[in-house]
């Protein structure tokens, strides 16, 4: 998510301009850190919820000890106590149950407390999880809900879990699509059942960005600055800044090729040598074995 700051979520904060905002899902602390600067100059607040974060977050923190709060919770336990923010940027356990039960503690919250819901910036609303579910906790999720899962990894445009895809380390869904499936279906089955008007925009590239901003919290400059991410200049700018990075994988790709076939080609030329030094020593034991005869008779 961190990789939207500079061209997407520092304006959409710059122009919803909140006094206290939520991050769920912080991990290393690098979306934090650029929402800590920012709370820093403009005398705002961050509550951070994330159950397990790597621990250099802590150093994130302590560089902005008046300006946040950590909850080392699962979202569903900080949300149902913490006091409903402006702003919630959602990047925790990216499945169906849990997003679409965020938001409903999101806005519900909003609702008790007499104040509009808040503004969501989320992440995964794209390939792989726009339409998979991942279970960081799986036992956390509600039987009804949780889908079967395995260890094993994702490639596009293909339903079936592989041995060689990606994040196969993540306990992913066995299947994609389908009902109550993934964090896009979340956002468009909650924005289809809650009463109120929400506004939905999506970024997809990056896992992909949503906006969704409730009716009430809709201003002109928040609409200028996000319908401006449409524009052809902007995509544009997207569409090089994609390319860039899909050049950089490339060269990353083509240097590890170069180190394996490197390393392939030292690995048979020491195979090649081992079996001349094998029939080295077969031949010497067998000169070995002459003499000794040629001796004894
Ligand atoms: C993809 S990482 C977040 C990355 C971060 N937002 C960034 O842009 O650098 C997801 C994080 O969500 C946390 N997480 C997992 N389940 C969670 C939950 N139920 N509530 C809150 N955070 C959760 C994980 O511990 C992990 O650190």
């Amino acid at each position: 998510m961190h990789r939207f700051w500079d061209s997407y979520i520092s304006k959409i904060v710059g122009a919803a301009a909140p006094k206290r905002m939520i991050e769920i899902g912080a991990e290393f602390g690098w979306n934090t850190e650029k929402l800590l600067q920012w709370c820093a100059s403009h005398g705002a607040f961050l509550e951070v919820v994330d159950p397990a974060p790597h621990p250099v977050l802590h150093d994130v923190l302590a560089r902005y000890p008046d300006r946040h709060r950590f909850h080392a919770l699962k979202s569903f336990d900080a949300l149902a106590v913490l006091p409903p923010a402006e702003l919630v940027l959602l990047d925790g356990d990216h499945n169906w149950h849990t997003v679409y039960n965020e938001f409903q503690l999101m806005f519900s919250s909003a609702v008790r407390s007499k104040v509009p819901p808040p503004i969501v910036v989320m992440h995964d609303v794209a390939w792989p999880y726009a339409r998979r579910d991942m279970y960081y906790d799986p036992a956390g999720i509600d039987p009804a809900d949780r889908h079967p899962y395995a260890l094993r990894g994702i490639r596009p445009d293909v339903s079936e879990l592989v041995d060689d895809g990606l994040n196969g380390h993540f306990r992913n869904a066995t299947h994609e699509g389908g009902l109550r499936n993934g964090v896009l279906t979340a956002i468009e089955d909650f924005r289809a059942a809650w009463p109120g008007e929400t506004r939905f925009w999506r970024l997809p590239f990056f896992n992909g960005l949503g906006i969704v901003v409730p009716v009430e919290r809709v201003t002109p400059a928040l609409l200028a600055v996000v319908e401006g991410f449409f524009t052809p200049e902007a995509l544009l700018a997207a569409c090089e800044r994609l390319e860039r990075d899909g050049m950089a994988v490339r060269v990353e790709l083509a240097a590890e090729r170069q180190t394996l076939t490197r390393r392939s080609e030292a690995l048979s030329r020491a195979r090649s040598r081992i079996l001349e030094l094998e029939q080295e020593v077969a031949e010497l034991r067998a000169a070995r074995r002459e003499a000794a005869a040629t001796e004894a008779a």
